[in-house]
């Protein structure tokens, strides 16, 4: 039923010629923002007037988002109230410029009551309170009374402290005084009966990092609605929880627990249904478990399920069944899901090991804090951080733990030993010292606009020097140290996806000038990091020479895309990239994939690269439609923004992607392709390092010479087989020398008729096995041995071709020691007591021995 409704908002804002986006991803283009927060985040730099709007003007999504960190939090609530989630999908109608309050509020109200036919007698609405012309507007369909002014803490909205915001409208349902009797229960309160279903954004403003509001170019609507809220109240259920989209996965605890669900007690059981969704779709978006950063958010996510999981008495893996549950759910809709369950699940229930090895000794960490804790103190900030430290608790999750124990962390203190860890780490990282004054980059941008890259076509050009900066990023006229240029136009590539900028030389009048060292993209400029060897001006034209590593890159970058392929082909196609290095000498692939791979499958994908490089297939690259791209299977990175046009890379039907990248012409160019080496770099992504073109070349190369020499030092053998007489040869040397060594420590103390008679305390070293030795190297022995190692005292004695009886030997020579044993004829072991009695011992063993000798021969 919710594709139903969701399928509905789309098609009725299509029909009001709104173009349909689908749900970007869950990570956003922006370092300044956590998650994908709103369905605005897509549209933010058409909103601000960076980039230009679609055609439409107006546009539609239901985009995933998640709230759990940065400005808009909900984690904390989750569980615990009706209608809080990590993970939900907001339905928004956008326009840029188009339409503004009259038409957005129009369609609101023609959604609302017509095609979702909720009554006019249930809803209510609220506006800013200086919004005149939205109260005025609204007067049109409902009655005054009905319409709040609020202030800015609800009624203006931002996705995050910078950026596109406005003041907003918001629509309520009264959910009726029936099921709802708190003193919060009135329009406007902070109870649950009117529930805020619409939010309609009058987009007006653009704040910049210093707090400050300027107008944007053109006033725009950006709305967003809860799915799951109309879900549940189409349903007629009072919390989002009792909904079809959530109760399936609450009946899956259920069943994994054995105990019964109600929504009294039930927090523990909407927390675990809640968090297993957002794991799930983080999971099939490429984030992984990390220390830090939004990793470390999805960490928290899975933990502190894992930790309501424990309450309700599980105390194994078992998220994984929920994140099984939501791609069985979901994955109709979002089709990765379906895909890529197997892989996700498998994360999962790794993670979910990990936590569960110290989950108990953190709990009872806790509780013994918890237990010594006087009345109306703070929970130690320390041992929170111990808890963090060691057992891997988040701070929020003792949050969490503390609830309802009526006491809050000591964050003061947490704060200070996590700065106190934090420094202690400093001391030993050196930071690049590279970083970047976005301020001067951004004036550039103001002034020129984007400069033309034309590297695809060139490697050799002429070009206007339009700007220079000092090494410190401010503008000169003149440069005559390391600083940056910027062209009208350049051939030099920038490094991104994965490849790294091109190095180069300048020419002025023929004459060398200086050399690139560097070139990047900062604000979608192309700029080139130089060292001049003369003064360099702004106005110059200079002839740009790229440096012929490129090439080099180039065959990487192409052997990049056929690695992808290949291990899509042999190991399945939940491979997604994770990450990616492109160097003139190497390359790095990061892959999600769970476990190690076989040797045999590394020799597989080495294979299958070798194949498609031999079959000398010419590179194709095309600008499409970012649908058509998609439609024609195009491989695309999770993440990553693109264009209305894209460029697609593709080498016949082998290998298509989503590319900006400079490749080979031909795949033959790339010559051979050889993995170095295989390793994890996290939990669940994996990571190959290779070579071709050149370096797989000298490669090759390197492993021919060393078998050469080896061949010749083995004197032309085969190289294995001598490797293995080898190793025979030199365990047998280890044998015979570890023999002597030991038989060279025994003395013989006297030789009757041929017969070596040796009595003889040692210090170490297993004399059965000396005596076994000794018994081999002699033809005729008598010999026993009293090891004294550790205040233990133990005998051997062996009879070799010599009239005694070892067992009777060995006993009589123990008792001397309060000790006992015996054994065969030619060979016994005892055991003794009284290290005092040792001397005495010894020398009964020779006197006994040479009695018996005497007596039998
Ligand atoms: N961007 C607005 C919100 O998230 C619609 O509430």
């Amino acid at each position: 039923m919710s594709t139903d409704i969701r399928a509905k908002f789309l098609d009725f804002f299509k029909s009001k010629g709104h173009q349909v986006y689908e749900s970007m991803p869950l990570v956003p283009d922006d370092a300044s923002l956590l998650f994908t927060n709103a369905g605005m985040v897509q549209f933010k730099d058409i909103f601000t007037g960076k980039i230009p709007a679609p055609n439409t003007k107006r546009a539609t999504s239901a985009q995933l988002c998640i709230r759990a960190g940065g400005k808009h939090n909900d984690l904390e609530n989750v569980g615990y109230t009706a209608r809080h989630h990590t993970l939900f999908e907001m339905l928004g109608n956008f326009s840029f410029g188009d339409y503004f309050k009259e038409e957005a509020i129009a369609y609101a109200w023609e959604f609302i009551t017509q095609v979702l036919g909720f009554s006019k007698d249930v809803l209510y609405v609220s506006v800013h309170e200086n919004d005149l012309e939205a109260f005025t507007i609204w007067t049109q369909y409902i009655d005054a009374s009905r319409i709040k002014k609020m202030g800015d803490k609800d009624n203006f909205w931002q996705m995050g402290d910078t950026g596109a915001c406005g003041p907003c409208s918001e629509i309520f349902v009264d959910q009726g005084e029936k099921y709802f009797h708190s003193q919060e229960d009135y329009f406007g309160g902070d109870g649950d009966r009117f529930l805020e279903i619409w939010n309609l954004v009058f987009m007006q403003y653009e704040r910049n990092s210093d707090g400050i509001l300027t107008p944007l170019p053109k006033p725009s609507i950006d709305t967003g609605m809860g799915l799951e809220r109309i879900q549940a109240l189409l349903e007629g259920k009072h919390s989002n929880f009792d909904s079809s989209i959530f109760m399936p996965l609450i009946e899956e605890v259920s069943i994994l627990t054995g105990k019964k669900y109600t929504y009294e007690g039930g927090a523990s059981f909407r927390v675990i249904a809640d968090h297993g969704r957002a794991v799930a779709f983080l999971l099939a978006q490429g984030v992984n478990f990390d220390k830090e950063g939004r990793g470390y958010v999805l960490r928290r996510i899975l933990r502190r399920a894992l930790r309501h999981g424990y309450l309700l008495g599980l105390n194994k893996p078992f998220l994984y069944q929920i994140v099984q549950k939501v791609c069985d759910q979901m994955g109709g809709h979002y089709h990765y899901l379906s895909q890529k369950k197997q892989t996700i699940m498998e994360q999962c229930k790794m993670e979910e090991a990990r936590f569960f090895e110290t989950i108990e000794s953190g709990m009872e960490m806790f509780k013994k804090e918890l237990d010594s804790l006087p009345k109306n103190t703070k929970f130690s900030g320390e041992v929170a951080f111990k808890l963090y430290d060691t057992y891997g608790f988040p701070l929020d999750l003792t949050q969490d733990m503390l609830r309802d124990k009526k006491t809050d962390i000591d964050i003061e203190q947490f704060q200070t030993c996590m700065l106190q860890q934090k420094q202690r780490a400093k001391a030993s990282w050196k930071g690049s010292g590279d970083e970047i004054k976005n301020g001067d980059f951004s004036k550039l941008l103001q002034k020129f606009g984007e400069n033309q890259f034309n590297g695809y076509e060139y490697s050799f050009a002429t070009a206007k020097i339009l700007a220079l900066l000092d090494s410190s990023y401010q503008e000169i006229n003149t440069l005559d140290e390391e600083g940056f240029v910027f062209f009208d136009t350049t051939p030099l590539y920038p490094e991104s996806g994965g490849a790294i900028g091109d190095e180069g030389e300048l020419y002025l009048k023929g004459k060398k000038i200086a050399d690139v060292l560097d070139t990047k993209k900062y604000f979608g400029l192309n700029i080139s990091r130089i060292r001049p060897f003369q003064k360099i001006h702004i106005g110059d034209i200079v002839d740009i020479l790229v440096s012929p590593k490129r090439i080099e890159t180039a065959k990487h970058h192409s052997a990049t895309h056929l690695l992808h392929a290949a291990l899509r082909k042999i190991l399945g196609p939940h491979i997604a990239q994770a990450g990616s290095l492109v160097e003139p000498s190497r390359l790095r692939f990061d892959f999600s994939h769970p476990s190690a791979l076989s040797t045999q499958e590394l020799i597989n994908i080495q294979e299958e690269v070798n194949r498609i490089i031999l079959k000398n297939i010419e590179t194709k690259t095309e600008l499409l439609p970012v649908e058509e791209a998609k439609t024609k299977g195009a491989m695309a990175l999770f993440g990553e923004k693109y264009g209305e046009i894209v460029r697609v890379v593709s080498f016949d039907e082998e290998s298509c992607e989503f590319c900006g990248g400079i490749h080979v012409q031909n795949t033959g160019n790339i010559g051979s392709f050889y993995i170095l080496k295989e390793s994890g770099v996290s939990s669940g992504v994996r990571r190959i390092e290779a070579v071709c073109g050149k370096s797989g070349y000298e490669y090759g190369k390197n492993a021919l010479q060393t078998i050469e020499e080896a061949k010749t030092i083995l004197k032309n053998q085969d190289i294995c087989s001598g490797i293995h007489k080898l190793k025979d040869q030199i365990k047998e040397f280890k044998d015979k020398i570890s023999k002597s060594h030991q038989t060279s420590d025994l003395h013989v103390f006297e030789e009757i008729k041929g017969i070596k008679l040796i009595v003889q305390k040692l210090e170490s070293g297993n004399i059965k096995e000396i005596i076994d030795n000794a018994k081999n190297t002699y033809d005729k022995i008598a010999i026993l041995l009293i090891l004294c190692e550790n205040q233990k005292i133990s005998l051997a004695c062996g009879v070799k071709n010599a009239p005694i009886n070892a067992g009777e030997w060995v006993k009589k020579t123990a008792q001397i020691l309060d000790g006992g044993g015996g054994g065969r004829e030619d060979f016994a072991t005892a055991g003794g007591k009284n290290i005092s009695k040792l001397a005495d011992a010894l020398e009964f063993a020779k006197k006994f021995l040479k009695q018996k000798l005497e007596e039998n021969i």
